[in-house]
C-alpha cells in the first residue's frame, strides 16, 4: 500500500495532514508514505508545478492522496507553469479518466445547505465526470485577427472512446447504486455532445438493467436545486462536470465535505477533495479537513478494496458532524486540528 502524499498549496498540506493521520490510525499492514511537491510550492523549489521527480513518484505509488494546488503568486505565469498544470497534468499523465464524486447530506446538517431542508434531505448522488479530454486539453491560444484583435480559442472535443469509456464507469457505478443514469451535455448546441449523446446510447445496450435519462447542462443546473433527489449517477463531460460538482457541493452543506476520487484503468488512484487551495485561510489551522479524510476512504475503498476501513472512516466522520464538531465552512468554530483529532476518537 503505497501512498503517494502530495499536499500542495494553501489549505492542502494542512487538510492532508489530517487525512494521514487517520490513516495511520488504521495500522493498515505496508502502509508506506512517500512525498512529492505540486503546484506552486513545486514551482517556488523546482521551476515546474510538476516536476519529473513527483511524477516518478506517482508512478511508483498504488495511490495518491492529493491536497490543493493554486497560488495567486503564480497567476500571471505561462499557463504551462501555473499550479494547476499539476492536478491537469497528472490526470493526463496517469490516465485517471474517471472522477468519481459523491454528494449526499449529512445527518444534523441538513439546515446548513443552501437548499430547503426537505429538499436537501433527497441527495443521494455521485457525479461521474471525465477527467481527460474536453474542452480542457484541446488546442488552446490567444491569437490576433486579422484586424488587430486579440481572440482567445480553446479546442472542445471528444472522441467516441473516450465517452464510451466513461459511459462504462457510470453504467456500472449505476449498476452499483439505484440503477439510475442522467447523461448531462448540451448536444442542443454542440457537436462534441451529440457524439456524446449517441455513444450514451449506444453503450446503454449493454446495460440493460439501468436506465438511462438525458438532460442539457443548463436544465441540469436548475434541477439539482429544484429537485436533487431525482438523480441517482450524472454522468457528464470534464468541463460541465467541473461547474455541476462544485454547485452539488453546496446543496450537500458545504464544499469542505466532498471528496473525489480519480480512476485510471488499473487500481490506482488519485484521490482529492474538490475544494480549492483557499490561500484566504491557509496556515491559520481553520481549514475543514474531512472532504480530505473522507477522500482518504475513498482510497482504500477503491484502490485497495478495503471497504470495512472505508465505512469505518465515512461513519467516524458522520458521528462528529452529528456530535456538532464543524469547521467554519459550516459556520462552525472548530480548528482543522480538532476536527482531525474528533475523527480519530470517533474510529
Ligand atoms: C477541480 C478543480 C480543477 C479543475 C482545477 C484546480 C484545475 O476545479 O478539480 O474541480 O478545474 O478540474
Ligand atoms: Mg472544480
Amino acid at each position: 500500500m503505497k501512498v503517494a502524499v502530495f499536499a500542495g498549496d494553501g489549505i492542502g498540506l494542512e487538510v492532508t495532514r489530517e487525512a494521514v493521520r487517520v490513516l495511520q490510525a488504521l495500522d493498515l499492514p505496508g502502509l508506506t508514505l512517500m512525498e512529492g511537491d505540486v503546484g506552486g510550492v513545486a514551482y517556488k523549489k523546482h521551476g515546474h508545478p510538476l516536476p519529473e521527480a513527483t511524477l516518478e513518484t506517482a508512478r511508483a505509488a498504488d495511490a495518491i492522496l492529493f491536497g490543493a494546488v493554486g497560488d495567486f503568486d503564480c497567476d500571471n505565469l505561462e499557463r504551462h507553469l501555473r499550479p494547476e498544470q499539476a492536478i491537469l497534468g497528472l490526470r493526463k499523465a496517469m490516465g485517471f479518466f474517471a472522477n468519481l464524486r459523491p454528494a449526499t447530506v449529512f445527518k444534523g446538517l441538513e439546515d446548513l445547505t443552501s437548499l430547503r431542508p426537505e429538499v436537501a434531505r433527497q441527495i443521494d448522488l455521485l457525479i461521474v465526470r471525465e477527467l481527460n479530454g474536453d474542452v480542457y486539453f484541446g488546442e488552446k491560444g490567444i491569437r490576433t485577427l486579422p484586424d488587430g484583435r486579440r481572440q482567445g480559442w480553446d479546442i472542445m472535443s471528444y472522441a467516441e472512446d473516450e465517452v464510451a469509456r466513461i459511459a462504462h464507469v457510470a453504467f456500472k457505478a449505476a449498476q452499483g447504486r439505484r440503477g439510475k443514469l442522467c447523461s448531462v451535455d448540451k448536444a442542443n448546441v454542440l457537436e462534441t455532445f451529440q457524439l456524446w449523446r449517441d455513444v450514451m446510447i449506444e453503450v446503454s445496450r449493454e446495460y440493460p438493467d439501468v436506465e438511462l435519462s438525458h438532460m442539457y447542462v443548463d436544465n441540469a443546473a436548475m434541477q439539482l436545486v429544484k429537485n436533487p433527489g431525482q438523480f441517482d449517477v450524472i454522468v457528464t463531460g470534464n468541463m460541465f462536470g467541473d461547474i455541476l460538482s462544485d454547485q452539488a457541493s453546496m446543496c450537500v452543506g458545504s464544499i469542505g465535505l466532498l471528496a473525489s476520487a480519480s480512476l485510471a484503468e488499473g487500481t490506482c488512484g488519485l484521490y482529492e477533495p474538490i475544494h480549492g487551495s483557499a490561500p484566504d485561510i491557509a496556515g491559520k489551522g481553520l481549514a475543514n479537513p474531512m472532504a480530505t479524510i473522507l477522500s482518504a476512504a475513498m482510497m482504500l475503498r477503491h484502490s485497495f478494496g478495503r471497504e470495512a476501513e472505508a465505512a469505518r472512516i465515512e461513519a467516524a466522520v458522520a458521528k462528529a458532524l452529528a456530535d456538532g464538531i464543524k469547521g467554519g465552512d459550516l459556520g462552525g468554530s472548530h480548528g482543522t486540528a480538532e476536527i482531525g483529532d474528533a475523527v480519530l476518537a470517533r474510529l
